[in-house]
């Protein structure tokens, strides 16, 4: 049994939380801690964790909830495994609060560290910790719709990078086929994360910019725009090593967003909320990437211009991004 830490339970890591818990009737989980925001956490503390299924509800209680670093090394749990769960752009902040913390000398000492997250990059902005890093992907999708509460709205794959040590891709997989989830650790995992990042790229952007459900992603209006940016996305993604066949990410752009057509995407939900998005990992990295070699990208700098400036107006000032992560040559014009 592996000791887990979520860090920035929210959706995705509250409910990743729950997959790898060892639940034994209404007993207290003692495998996995979870730190997250305040609010949240204190909810979970009074009330228990509220996990709605479509066919019915579960309330867990952990023995460890943190809501700062700070917090984990004033206690007694040593995780082997931290799963990083916040948004891309609270990473480095993120990073910043375990580094000034201590904790990568304490009760960090000996974990390893599992970013799943949307996005590219993310592992360039962890790489500042001497700790192994690995990656991860999923289609598992989850609501938060309150504190202490969360809602799993689809089934989907979870796929990590096969480096990991056995014992914890061994604990992993049990957990995840003994609660009815598929994982996966890929060999070729970048692979599977361009493939995402293809779709992303192309979904997220028009939907919020839209502000429609993904099902606009398949006007004809938009054909030759999204072929577009699936050529720029794989021509850039070929210079990493990922060589993508562009008719076959245009089906599975169709194929996704057919399935998913009346679903909100996650940079819609965003801006919906007020809140900074997740651009800057997904288009934005297609830039930055297409910057070092040289290359044009000219829909995908569209796309992020006209997102980066809603941005703008809705915080208002520049002077408001202060934890947007650096990933190599910015964006800005
Ligand atoms: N939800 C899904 O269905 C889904 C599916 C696939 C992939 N993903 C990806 O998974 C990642 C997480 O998404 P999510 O939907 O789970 O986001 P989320 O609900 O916003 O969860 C992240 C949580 O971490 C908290 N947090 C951020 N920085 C923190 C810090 N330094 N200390 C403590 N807590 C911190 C956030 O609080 P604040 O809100 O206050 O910052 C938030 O509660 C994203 O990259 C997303 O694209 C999500």
């Amino acid at each position: 049994m592996e000791n887990v830490m979520i860090y920035g339970a929210g959706a995705i890591g509250s409910f990743v939380g729950y997959l790898l818990s060892e639940v034994a009737g209404d007993t207290l989980i003692e495998n996995v801690a979870l730190l997250g925001r305040k609010s949240h956490i204190q909810k979970i503390i009074k009330a228990g964790l509220r996990i709605d299924f479509p066919e019915g509800h579960k309330c867990l209680r952990f023995r460890h909830c943190f809501s700062s670093p700070n917090e984990l090394c004033s206690s007694n749990f040593f995780p082997d495994i931290v799963i990083v769960c916040v948004k891309t752009y609270s990473l480095q902040r993120a990073l910043d609060e375990i580094m000034a913390s201590g904790a990568l000398n304490g009760n960090l000492k000996n974990a390893d560290f599992m970013l799943l997250m949307n996005g590219m990059g993310n592992r360039e902005v962890f790489n500042q910790i001497s700790h192994n890093v690995f990656e991860g992907i999923t289609s598992i999708g989850v609501n938060f719709p309150e504190d202490g509460s969360i809602e799993l709205k689809g089934r989907g794959k979870t796929v990590f990078e096969y480096g990991i040590g056995q014992e914890i891709r061994h604990f992993m997989s049990e957990m995840f086929r003994e609660k009815g989830f598929e994982i996966e650790f890929a060999n070729d995992f970048k692979n599977h994360q361009w493939n995402k990042l293809f779709v992303n790229s192309v979904i997220n952007p028009i939907t919020a910019l839209t502000r429609k459900h993904n099902g606009i992603v398949l006007s004809k209006y938009l054909e030759d725009a999204i072929e577009n940016i699936i050529e720029e996305c794989a021509s850039v993604a070929a210079k990493d090593g990922c060589v993508a066949n562009k008719d076959l990410v245009l089906d599975l752009v169709h194929l996704i967003t057919s399935k998913t057509s009346m679903n909100t995407s996650s940079m819609l939900q965003d801006v919906q909320r007020g809140r900074m998005t997740e651009i800057d990992s997904i288009n934005g990295y297609v830039i930055s990437l297409a910057r070092k070699h040289d290359m044009k990208v000219p829909v995908n700098e569209t796309l992020y211009a006209l997102m980066k400036s809603m941005e703008d107006t809705t915080f208002n000032s520049e002077t408001l991004h202060p934890e947007a992560p650096n990933r190599g040559p910015s964006c800005k014009p």
